[in-house]
Formats: structure tokens, C-alpha cells, sequence
């Protein structure tokens, strides 16, 4: 195999035994992530599903290269990571938009910091703001969209450098039920149009199932993946099958309460585990027994 070779055949980006430790207000370790390990390639869409701390957006930020690894490794194309780049668009878990500045001020904004010509970045803004649907508004301030729009505003802005990977936390975190699914299928389209590898952080287990070639499904703190799944729906959804269709499938039902069934498996043995740490700590088998006791 020629060096060439070994480079097509690596992973885009490449997660391997990582782990991150905060340090808390007591000056104590925080064990956020635990040896996890993770490729995301070139047209893949890796969703990461887990409880609120368990150390997704920790990750999101390795890979983002916000945060650098206590331990293990993270490489885009086989090389460490060591700061942000362009070539990994960042879609953040917060509104992170510019409220001062309009819609298409927005997006244009990474390709100033690049030093874009300014008939190149026009003309790139009015294609990223086309394929996401804002062309109308472009002009508009940011406070006068909904929620919905803002989302689409960040996802424009994300893909503006042209990204190899998009990394998302939560990005339909904030979406009302329709909106959100609406989303959904704007994010697989445009995935389906680029092959972009995506990291996309969902705690949503219907979004995670429709939405992932590869789902990660993690532990509470400190985060570990628990379970992986190669899933095809989100491919059957870009073939034509109807979301809809897709998501009453015998099949698709299946999976996500065999995934549902995970996630509580994971949750009770952190219970377990605290309880066994803290003779005070009340575990959901206890409650139960509490419960039965008082019926
Ligand atoms: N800067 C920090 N200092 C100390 N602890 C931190 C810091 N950032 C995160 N943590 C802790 O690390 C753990 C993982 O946090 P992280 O934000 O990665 O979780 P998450 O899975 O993204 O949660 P959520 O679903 O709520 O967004 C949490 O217990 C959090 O309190
Ligand atoms: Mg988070």
C-alpha cells in the first residue's frame, strides 16, 4: 500500500480511546469522557444519543478542537487535531448567532475571516442561504426569525467554508415537534447533496434512529459508548420512502425501543453504581421497593 493509499483509506476524522477529566468548583476531577473511541467517514452521518452530561458535547469539542485529550487521540485525515480549522463546521449547541448583524451577515461572516473576495462571498452566500430556504429573508435581523429559521441560519454559516465535517450539538434541540421534523429531513437532504461526513448530538432517541447511518448510544457520566448500530433509514428516507413511512416501519419501531431499552439499561446501572458509592443515595430499584411497600 502507498502512502497515498494509506491516506484514502483512513477515517476523516478518528476519535480513539479518548478521554477528558474537568476539574470541578472543589478543584475535584470530573470524569467526563472514558476511553471512546470513533470514526466518522466521508458520507457518513455518525449520531451520538445519550442523558444530559454524559460528555457529548465534550466530545463534539475534541473533535472540534476546542479541547484538547487528557488521553487518547483525535485526528482529521490521520493528523492530531490541535485547534479549529475550516475544514469542520460547527453547528453549537447554543445560539452562538451574531445578533447584530442581519441573516446574511451571518453566514458571510467565517468567509470574511478567510479573506474571501467580496463577489465570491456574495455569490456563496446567496447559494448557502438558497439551500437552506432563507433567500427571502436575507436581509432580516436575526431576533425577527423563528426558532426554525435561526437553526438554518447556523447550519448556513457552519457549511459556508465548505466544510469535510459538520459537527452538530443538539441543533433541533429548541424546535417545536413539526419544525423539528421538518429539520430532520433539510439535514439529510443536504447531507444526501454534499456526502459530508456529520457528528450530530441528538437526545431524541426517534431522531437519532431516523437521522443515523452509525448511532453511538452513551453512558451516563463518566460517558462511555455503550452500544453502537449501523442503521439504514436515513439512506431509505434520501431513496424516497417517506419520512413518515419510515418512522411507523415495523422495523424502525423495533429499533427505537430496542435503543429506548439501552439508554434505560445504561441509566439504572449508573444508578447502581452511585448507590453503591453512597449509602444515602435512593436508586430507582429502591423507589420501587418504596412504592410497592406503600401500595
Ligand atoms: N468546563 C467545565 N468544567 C467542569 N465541568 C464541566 C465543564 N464542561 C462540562 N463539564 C461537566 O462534564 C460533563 C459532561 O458535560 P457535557 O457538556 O459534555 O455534557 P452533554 O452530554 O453535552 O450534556 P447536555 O446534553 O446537557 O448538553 C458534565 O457533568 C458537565 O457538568
Ligand atoms: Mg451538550
Amino acid at each position: 500500500m502507498t502512502a497515498f493509499d494509506q491516506v484514502a483509506a483512513m477515517s476523516l476524522l478518528s476519535i480513539d480511546r479518548l478521554s477528558v477529566a474537568y476539574e470541578d468548583s472543589a478543584k475535584q476531577p470530573v470524569q467526563a469522557l472514558q476511553d471512546v473511541s470513533l470514526d466518522i467517514d466521508a458520507g457518513e452521518l455518525v449520531v451520538a444519543l445519550g442523558a444530559s452530561g454524559c460528555g457529548k458535547t465534550t466530545l463534539l469539542n475534541v473533535m472540534a478542537g476546542f479541547l484538547s485529550p487528557d488521553a487518547g487521540q483525535a485526528r482529521f485525515r490521520g493528523e492530531a487535531i490541535t485547534g479549529p480549522d475550516a475544514d469542520r463546521g460547527v453547528v453549537f449547541q447554543n445560539d452562538a448567532l451574531f445578533p447584530w448583524l442581519d441573516v446574511r451577515s451571518n453566514v458571510e461572516f467565517p468567509l470574511r475571516v478567510k479573506d474571501w473576495p467580496k463577489r465570491e462571498r456574495a455569490d456563496r452566500v446567496d447559494y448557502l442561504l438558497r439551500m437552506v430556504g432563507l433567500s427571502k429573508v436575507a436581509n432580516q435581523a436575526i431576533w425577527s426569525l423563528s426558532g426554525g429559521m435561526q437553526q438554518r441560519v447556523g447550519l448556513a454559516r457552519a457549511l459556508a467554508n465548505d466544510p469535510e465535517v459538520l459537527l452538530m450539538d443538539e441543533p433541533l434541540g429548541a424546535l417545536d415537534a413539526i419544525t423539528r421534523q421538518t429539520m430532520q429531513t433539510l439535514i439529510l437532504d443536504l447531507w444526501g447533496r454534499t456526502r459530508k461526513g456529520i457528528f450530530l448530538i441528538t437526545h431524541e432517541i426517534e431522531e437519532a434512529v431516523f437521522m443515523a447511518t452509525q448511532l453511538i448510544v452513551m453512558s451516563p457520566r463518566p460517558g462511555r459508548i455503550v452500544a453502537r448500530k449501523n442503521l439504514d433509514f436515513s439512506r431509505r428516507y434520501l431513496s424516497g420512502e417517506p419520512a413518515r413511512r419510515i418512522k411507523s416501519d415495523p422495523a424502525f419501531v423495533a429499533t427505537r425501543e430496542e435503543v429506548l431499552s439501552l439508554i434505560l439499561d445504561s441509566q439504572l446501572d449508573s444508578d447502581r453504581a452511585e448507590g453503591e458509592k453512597s449509602a444515602t443515595y435512593i436508586t430507582r430499584p429502591k423507589i420501587e421497593r418504596l412504592h410497592a411497600a406503600h401500595r
